[in-house]
């Protein structure tokens, strides 16, 4: 009885790939405008003369381009911020399939951009984009979690961290130019999530909607049954069923909490302080700098081949990615995050003595390619997995989907900061930029260290209990945690 309930099946791999589509086009769209930068400069330097007769100043470029790679942000705000509006109503899968629409508009919109000689169309398919990426975000690890069997839940769930980085290095590849980042091919590059898109739609046909939503949200429990039965590959799906309904009772005894009352009680107070912290650290690290304008920063140091110099720090990505899900179950949260964060302010300082000693060392632009190498393994080993991982621990179910939404809100507001500013930052200090990203990534260190608690292997009671101690660090568990764990069981009831 247990054997069947922990197959993957064939089907199972099929849906999972289908709806991981989307974690690649969301990869896909963060990385694609950074290689073609100087080609899509000069698309708005030449429109612009069109219309006005006159070249573009740069502050004017600096501006239009800015806002072409943040506003991408902006939609991924309200998107992520939209997703239940979806997946309730429509069922999990449906929502995926909608959503490509907004795949299918923006593709249109940043592809015709050049013919039609509109920089704005290029703005706001961006902004669309965005849009898609951030219900993306949403839909694709909630359906993939619902479809697969508890025992290969987290296992699966990292598929789509990994489907985003594969995008994000797929984008830097298609944008080399020889390949499409030229003057006449950077509209196709663009385009492309049409295709994707197109896939998807057509491949979530053969997907069943998610047997959860059927059971828990449209109380269909034989069409559930039979999904499961398909998905699972085995007749017996009892064992399946029960803990989904085991799931929404317990859902039903745990009140929902509203994302006024999580700032207002003090029982949530530091937890929500904590959660969102911890994104602004995976956001204010400078991550995306990299990913946004990694091939002008290669520029700047000299580098001979900044697209492959890009294309690198893709390669690392991925394969620092893949090393992190082993490593994330294992180890402590609190640990890998501090790691991170240390690694990456080391790094940031090698990258501001590289670009300072360019002019007397030309050698210095290998330094700087190692730096940002290193800036993003430990990226990948610290504060990119574990803010997320840390929302959901430090939550239990009640507050869960109102933390996450904030947490959501947090991540797309400091992410469109750097993607908007960091040009501007730069133009200001020079070399100096990268020691900004060291300084804050000194503090989110400090705040870290003293502020947030291990979370691995512990109830949200003994979290809860840290908190009320005042510490903070984790180590202070009572050991009554046992006893205190049954009372609260037992008043649940
Ligand atoms: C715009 O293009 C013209 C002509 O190629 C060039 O001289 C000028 O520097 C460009 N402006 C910017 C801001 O790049």
């Amino acid at each position: 009885m247990e054997s069947g309930g922990k197959q993957i099946t064939a089907q199972l791999i099929f849906c999972v790939s289908v709806a991981v589509i989307g974690s690649v086009q969301f990869g896909y769209n963060t990385g694609v405008i950074n290689a073609p930068q100087t080609v899509i400069e000069s698309f708005l330097n030449q429109t612009w003369y069109r219309r006005y007769e006159q070249y573009i100043s740069s502050s004017t470029l600096t501006t239009l381009w800015s806002l072409a790679v943040s506003i991408f942000s902006v939609g991924g705000m309200i998107g992520s911020f939209s997703v239940g509006l979806f997946v309730n109503r429509f069922g999990r899968r449906n929502s995926m399939l909608f959503v490509n629409i907004l795949a299918f508009i923006a593709s249109a919109l940043m592809g015709l951009s050049k013919i039609a000689n509109s920089f704005e169309m290029l703005i706001i398919g961006r902004f669309i984009i965005g849009l898609y990426s951030g219900l993306s975000t949403g839909f694709v690890p909630m359906y993939v979690g619902e479809v697969s069997p508890t025992a290969l839940r987290g296992a699966l769930g990292t598929l789509h961290q990994l489907g985003v980085v594969i995008g994000i290095l797929i984008a830097q590849i298609f944008g080399i130019d020889s390949l499409m980042g030229t003057p006449d091919l950077w509209p196709v590059l663009l385009g492309f999530p049409f295709i994707p898109a197109i896939i998807q739609c057509v491949a979530l046909k053969f997907c069943p909607e998610s047997p959860r939503f059927l059971l828990i949200n449209r109380n269909e429990e034989n069409k559930a049954k039979s999904v499961l039965k398909k998905l699972r590959g085995t007749t017996d799906v009892t064992s399946d069923l029960q803990e989904m309904k085991e799931e929404s009772r317990q859902m039903m005894r745990e009140k929902k909490v509203t994302i006024l009352e999580l700032f207002r009680s003090p029982l949530y107070r530091q937890p929500i302080i904590i959660a969102i912290v911890l994104q602004l650290s995976q956001q204010l690290s400078g991550i995306n700098a990299v990913f946004y304008y990694s091939t002008s920063i290669f520029i700047k140091a000299g580098v001979q081949q900044p697209v492959y110099a890009t294309i690198g720090a893709g390669v690392v990505n991925t394969a620092f990615t893949v090393v992190s899900l082993f490593v994330v179950e294992r180890a402590g949260r609190r640990t890998l995050h501090l790691l991170g964060l240390g690694g990456m302010a080391a790094c940031a300082v090698l990258m501001t003595v590289a670009l300072k000693l360019l002019e007397t060392a030309p050698w210095m632009s290998y330094v700087s390619i190692i730096a940002i190498f290193g800036f993003v393994a430990f990226f990948e080993i610290g504060p990119g997995p574990i803010p997320w991982f840390i929302v959901a621990e430090l939550f239990s179910q009640g507050p869960r989907p109102a933390a996450i939404a904030v947490a959501g809100l947090s991540n797309w507001t400091s992410n469109f900061i750097v993607g908007m500013g960091f040009q501007y930052v730069e133009q200001l200090c020079g070399a100096y930029v990268f020691i900004i990203f060291t300084v804050l990534l000194v503090i989110f260190l400090i705040f870290t260290y003293f502020k947030v608690p291990e979370t691995k292997g512990r109830t949200f009671d003994e979290i809860a209990k840290g908190f009320r101690q005042g510490g903070g660090s984790g180590e202070a568990v009572s050991e009554k945690h046992e006893e205190l764990r049954s009372l609260d069981a037992n008043s649940q009831v």
